[in-house]
Formats: structure tokens, sequence, C-alpha cells
């Protein structure tokens, strides 16, 4: 690959392997009943309840199919923006803590092929079984042998950490929502205890989910780590309420999602926030796309993070140059100016 040339991104739809597992487990129940299941899931999630509701291997099933296929795409959008901004980054182990259905673990072997040991903690045992039956028939050597190595761990995040040996690349994704608010900052310290290389965070793009991020970055920066994406500065974030941080992700819907939803659009956009915190300072960093660049017959607008502050950035239409580079802008990219 040539040096200066950004990497092939990989796609937000699920992968092949992962959708047949899912639709071979679906054949014993009805889409309504998984319908039912994950509409009521989602309403005890809205009240500000966690996977605490996911009981049994049908409620995890029914998880996976209403949830799996948003959170894999913000997986593979934070490891998109990750790829850039630690191009030199290759992970051979890998940490996904609060694994569920192993959903960021099977976004990591799509994004990293280097990826040669994983290991995933749950506390919830039906999303680790469904985690593991999907992972043994992945088409992925090291996802296999996540099932052959045992190396999926049931128990609380909170304990197993203490004392793990560290991975070079750390996830919680959509985990820290689920951490008690006086645990945070001690959670966040254990995540970063346990990461040699790269430390992934994401949670739901609400202010909540931001909020929590902002803690656990500014706890980070504060014992060492370097931010990576998204922003390119390790001040504190600029942004101020109502304002907040968030990108989203475009992702199809297949047949038996919109049916599970009850929806038509033939595509959702996953709303997500997220950070990156590394051990090694990363190579220098383009502004973000804090939102979708308004286009008119004049000027392109966007609103960037940048090292000097938030900044509304104008390329006037007969400023040829930076009016075509700013085209192909796009929410969460990193762009130079
Ligand atoms: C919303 S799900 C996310 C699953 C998966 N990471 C994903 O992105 O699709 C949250 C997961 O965190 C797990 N979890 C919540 N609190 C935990 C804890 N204290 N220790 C370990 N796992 C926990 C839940 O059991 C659940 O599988």
């Amino acid at each position: 690959m040539d040096a200066q040339a950004p990497p092939t991104r990989i796609p937000p739809d699920l992968p092949p392997d992962l959708k047949a597992g899912l639709g071979k487990l679906a054949h014993r129940m009805s889409r309504n009943m998984i319908a039912e299941r994950a509409a009521a899931q989602s309403q005890s999630y809205r009240a500000g309840g966690g996977s605490q509701a996911i009981l049994t291997s049908d409620d995890a099933l029914a998880y996976a199919f209403a949830r799996m296929p948003a959170t894999y795409a913000a997986a593979t959008a934070v490891f998109n923006a990750m790829r850039e901004t630690l191009p030199a980054f290759q992970p051979r182990t890998m940490l996904d803590i609060g694994a569920g259905p192993g959903t960021a673990a099977f976004a990591a072997v799509a994004a990293f092929e280097i990826l040669a040991d994983i290991r995933l903690i749950d506390a919830n045992a039906s999303l680790r079984n469904l985690g593991l039956t999907l992972m043994g028939e992945a088409g992925s050597e090291t996802l296999q042998q996540v099932v052959h190595r045992q190396s999926y761990s049931h128990g609380d995040a909170l304990v197993m950490l203490a004392g793990t040996e560290p991975a070079d690349l750390v996830v919680a994704s959509y985990l820290a929502g689920e951490i008690a608010g006086d645990e945070l900052a001690r959670f966040a310290q254990l995540l970063w205890a346990a990461t040699a290389g790269a430390l992934v965070v994401t949670l739901p793009g609400t202010p909540e989910g931001y909020r929590r991020i902002l803690q656990m970055r500014g706890e980070l920066i504060a014992a060492g780590a370097h931010v990576a994406a998204p922003c390119p500065h390790e001040r504190p974030c600029a942004l101020r309420p109502p304002d907040w941080c968030h990108f989203a992700q475009r992702l199809p819907r297949s047949r038996d999602h919109l049916r599970i939803k009850g929806v038509d659009a033939p595509f959702e956009d996953e709303k997500f926030s997220y950070v990156v915190l590394s051990r090694a300072k990363p190579p220098s960093l383009g502004a973000r796309v804090l939102a979708p660049p308004k286009i008119t017959k004049g000027a392109i607008t966007a609103k960037l993070c940048t090292e000097r502050g938030v900044v509304t950035d104008v390329a006037a239409r007969r400023d040829l140059g930076a009016y075509r580079r700013r085209k192909s802008w796009r929410w969460g990219d990193s762009v130079s100016q």
C-alpha cells in the first residue's frame, strides 16, 4: 500500500459469517417473538436499565438482531478512524470488555488482520454463550481460537480486569453506560492498566454517553494517555452544552432487521461518542469534522474541532482548490484544512 494512501475502510455491515451464524440460530424463533423481546429491551435501555434484562438465550438473540448491526457499525467507524490516526498500530492481542455477543471482536478481526489472540469478558452468561456460538462459526481463525482456548471469561469487568495481562488493544464497546457513576474513574484506570497499546471506549451518542467519555478521557490523560481520536488535542473539550461531541454511522438494514424493528427505511444512522487513547503519541492529527458540512451554491461550511478549538471553516466556491477539497468531507472525518 502507498504510504500516503489512507487505509481502505472496513464496511459497516455485519460480515457474512456473522450474518450466517445469526440466521442459523434464528431458525428456532419466530421473527415476531424476536421483535417483541427486542422492543422490551429497548424500552428497558431507554428507561436507564442495562443488559440485566437479557436473561435467556432468546433474549440474547433478540439483542443481537436488534442492536448488534448498529454497535458493529459504530465499532467499524471507530477502528477506521483509529487506523488513520495511528497508522503504525498493529495489535496482536485484544481484550474485549463487556463483549456481549463479541461485536467488537468481530469488527477488530476485520480491521486488524494481524490480531492473533483475543480475550473477552462479560457478566451476562446468555450473551457470552451467544458470542461463543457465533465465534465458533466464524471464518476467522482468531475468533475460532477464542472457543478452543476458552478465552471468553464470565464475570464482572471491575473484578476481572484487576491484574489481567495487558493487551495491545483494549475495547469497551457500549459498556461504560452500565458502570455505576461512582465506579467510572476506577473502571477507566483498570482499562488503562490493561492497555499495552491503545484503548477504545464507545458509547451511544447521547449527552450522557459523551459526558461519560469525557470523564474517562480526562481521567486517563491525567494518567499519561495520549488522545488518538476523535480530538486533535489533549486539552479539555471546547464544546459547551447543549452541544456534545458525537458522530453517526449509516448502516444497511437487512430484511430481518426491518421486520424486527417494525420500520421501513432500509438503513439507520447509529449515533455514537467515542475516544481512542494511546500509550504512544500519535503522529500529527488533522482537524475533526463535528457535523455534516453544509454545502450551498456559494460555499461549504464545516464545523471543525482543531488544535485551536472549535472553528467554523468556510470555503467559498470561487476558491476552487479549497472548495473541491472540502466537497468530500464527511461528519467524523479527520481532515487537513
Ligand atoms: C450494551 S451491551 C454491549 C455489548 C457489546 N460490547 C456490543 O458492543 O455490542 C453491554 C454489555 O456489557 C456487559 N456488562 C455490563 N456491566 C458489566 C460488568 N460490570 N462487567 C462485565 N460485563 C458487563 C453486559 O452484560 C453486556 O453484554
